[in-house]
């Protein structure tokens, strides 16, 4: 299973990189990978185990963040009452559209791969049309707002070589536009 030691942190030069588009059908140790991945997401959320093995609770992870170059991250997006609001593993996933309507999170964003707290707001496309491959190989496309579409917004920059701070208005954090939806 996936561990914190495992996560590659800011400072590797692989989360700075583009990574590889994948070609189907998946490798079978990219389909272990991105279960894997699904897996820490799960675990994370989970107090328990979450205590047990120490992990930080994530909702995203992308393959950059375990060492591997790669188009593939996992979102594990829960809802208030701790339903999933959205799971998959998204292969090579592109936007390809997205709304003039900036949103951001109230609270700033976080990352696996970045142990110290940056705040600031982040500008994201409130609402986002994404284009991926499922693991099986199936072409996607799907529309997202608000909270799981800023979460795969920073999942697919990751596999762009961005970090979340990248975004932050480096003079005045809490700068955003007039007319940005706070999402809390
Ligand atoms: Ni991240």
């Amino acid at each position: 299973m996936i561990k914190m030691n495992d996560i590659t942190r800011d400072g590797n030069p692989v989360l700075r990189k583009r990574a590889e588009k994948l070609s189907f059908p998946l490798d079978a140790k990219y389909i272990k990978v991105a279960n894997e991945m699904m897996e820490y997401l799960k675990n994370s959320q989970d107090p328990k185990i979450a205590e047990k093995y120490h992990l930080r609770a994530g909702v995203g992870l992308a393959a950059p963040q375990i060492g591997l170059s790669i188009q593939m991250a996992s979102v594990l997006v829960p809802g208030p009452e701790n339903e999933i609001v959205f799971e998959e593993t998204l292969v090579n996933p592109v936007i390809i559209s997205q709304s003039v309507q900036v949103a951001a999170l109230e609270e700033g964003e976080g990352c696996l791969s970045v142990d110290k707290d940056v705040p600031g707001y982040v500008p994201r496309h409130d609402r986002i049309t994404i284009r991926y491959q499922t693991l099986d190989g199936e072409e996607k496309t799907i529309k997202l707002r608000d909270y799981p579409a800023i979460v795969c917004q920073h999942e697919i920059d990751h596999l762009k070589g961005t970090l979340f701070y990248d975004h932050i208005n480096k003079k005045d954090p809490l700068d955003i536009e007039e007319g940005a939806i706070l999402i809390g």
